[in-house]
């Protein structure tokens, strides 16, 4: 099986973005472990960064071509903003579960909205990079079903 990981805007600055919010780990070093964990299960690991809403979208077209079985997607500020990576995801059917480092609940009133919820297998926020390693455990559970 083949497990899609993409990460948004300012995900790529991870470990030295507001670590009092967001912590200390790098997007490396996530990817890393989740790289080991892939090993162990012996799936294959996709992963992906961007900062451009149009390039997430491309991306998630490709996974409709290239194996990927399962999407982990922290879609960071687009998670409020984008209609497009909505429907991309939609458009190719592919089950995912959508992760936040923070509970976007408690902060800003225009955290608490998300344009992928209600189409996710499920949602984790506030657990730090440990909701990747979360977010994966699960997805091999519901690749194994
Ligand atoms: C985030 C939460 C978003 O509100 C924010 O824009 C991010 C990261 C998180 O992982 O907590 O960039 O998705």
């Amino acid at each position: 099986a083949t497990i899609l990981v993409i990460n948004g805007p300012n995900l790529n600055m991870l470990g030295r973005r507001e670590p009092e919010i967001y912590g200390t780990e790098t997007l490396s070093d996530v990817i890393e472990g989740l790289l080991e964990l892939a090993d162990e299960y012996n799936v294959r690991l996709f992963d992906f960064q961007s900062n451009a809403e149009h390039e997430i979208v491309e991306r998630i077209h490709q996974a409709m071509d290239d194996g990927t079985n399962y999407i982990i997607i922290n879609p960071a500020a687009f998670t409020h903003t984008s209609v497009a990576i909505r429907d991309a995801l939609a458009t190719i059917n592919v089950p995912f579960i959508e992760v936040h480092l923070s509970n976007i609940h408690k902060r800003e009133a225009f955290r608490s909205h998300s344009y992928f919820s209600d189409l996710a297998d499920g949602v984790i926020a506030g657990l730090g990079t440990k909701g990747y390693q979360l977010a994966f455990e699960a997805a091999i559970d519901k690749l194994e079903d």
